[in-house]
């Protein structure tokens, strides 16, 4: 696949997701992508952190509307996306998400309607979603093109970052994963830490998951998140900035070497399955 043809293609809907909290996710999620977009890929994030969203703080970006009200409200699509820091748009999660996901079937037809029509305006659409997996999030989980568990070498973030791919792969052995070591101390701990959690996983529950990258603790990320902007725009020169960009580009390379490019609708169609909704795209 070359450049051209990315830009023409519909979005591949990436998920990601941790066992324990605090690990990075948002972090992550907000810098990535606007690496991502530096890159001259679109990206929309979409934040599906229950009850405790917190895109809108990381960018200081206060958002006119949530996920809730454009649903409840049947708003159009540009009430709810907002134009965040970097070029990157994002959807705020607010409170009052459960209703998301314990959405009944009208609201789903109109929220998978509602993406249906951003298909082709983004290369990315990026899920960030709280901490562990929930029957409540677990539908979305699991309808994504690919997933990126955050984890950092703590045994406890490990261990509950294994958790949760045990209960994915148990519904969706063949979703596409990969893993991110988050606040590493030292050369090869990340690569490490990988290694351990990927043996086991392929072991155990015969789930590969693919390496990704390790992004060092850097006092410049606790900097960038006091000041409220994306640590990527305000220290581009740190090392977790610079590990970013690398990230964002071996990713971008490892999607391009790998056929087989997702259509968005086949993420419709999932989340339609897993919440036994009729019609299909
Ligand atoms: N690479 C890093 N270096 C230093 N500090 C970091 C790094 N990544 C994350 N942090 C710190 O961890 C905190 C939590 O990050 P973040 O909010 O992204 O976690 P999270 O996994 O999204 O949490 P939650 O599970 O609550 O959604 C940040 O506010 C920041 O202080
Ligand atoms: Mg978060």
């Amino acid at each position: 696949m070359n450049k051209l043809s990315h830009t023409v293609s519909e979005a591949e809907v990436i998920g990601v997701f941790s066992g324990k909290g605090g690990v990075g996710k948002s972090v992550f999620s907000v810098n990535f992508s606007i690496a991502l977009s530096q890159l001259k890929k679109r990206v929309l994030i979409v934040d599906l952190d229950i009850g405790m969203g917190n895109i809108e703080q990381l960018v200081n970006h206060p958002a006119h509307c949530h996920i809730a009200d454009w649903i409840k409200g049947r708003l159009p699509l540009n009430r709810v996306i907002e134009e965040g820091p970097g070029h990157v748009a994002f959807i705020s999660g607010g409170s009052g998400l459960q209703e998301l996901f314990r959405l009944d079937e009208e609201n789903l037809h109109f929220f998978l309607e509602q993406m249906k029509l951003i298909k082709n305006s983004y290369d990315y659409i990026i899920f960030d979603f709280g901490a562990g997996i929930t029957s409540d999030t677990l539908q979305f989980v699991l309808a994504v093109h690919r997933l990126i568990l955050i984890t950092t070498p703590e045994p406890t973030a490990m261990a509950d970052g294994y958790s949760a791919l045990k209960m994915i792969c148990s519904k969706n052995a063949g979703i596409p994963l990969a893993c991110v070591v988050n606040q590493v101390s030292k050369a090869g701990e990340g690569k490490e830490t990988w290694e351990r959690l990927s043996s086991v996983c392929r072991r155990f529950i015969g789930a590969d998951v693919k390496w990704l990258m390790a992004l060092h603790g850097d006092p410049s990320v606790i900097r960038s998140v006091r000041a409220q902007v994306p640590c990527l725009l305000l220290y581009p020169g740190t090392r977790f900035s610079i590990e970013m960009r690398l990230l964002a580009r071996s990713f971008i390379a490892g999607e391009n070497a790998s056929p087989g490019i997702p259509v968005f609708s086949s993420f419709l169609n999932k989340v339609r399955a897993y919440f036994k909704l009729s019609g299909g795209d």
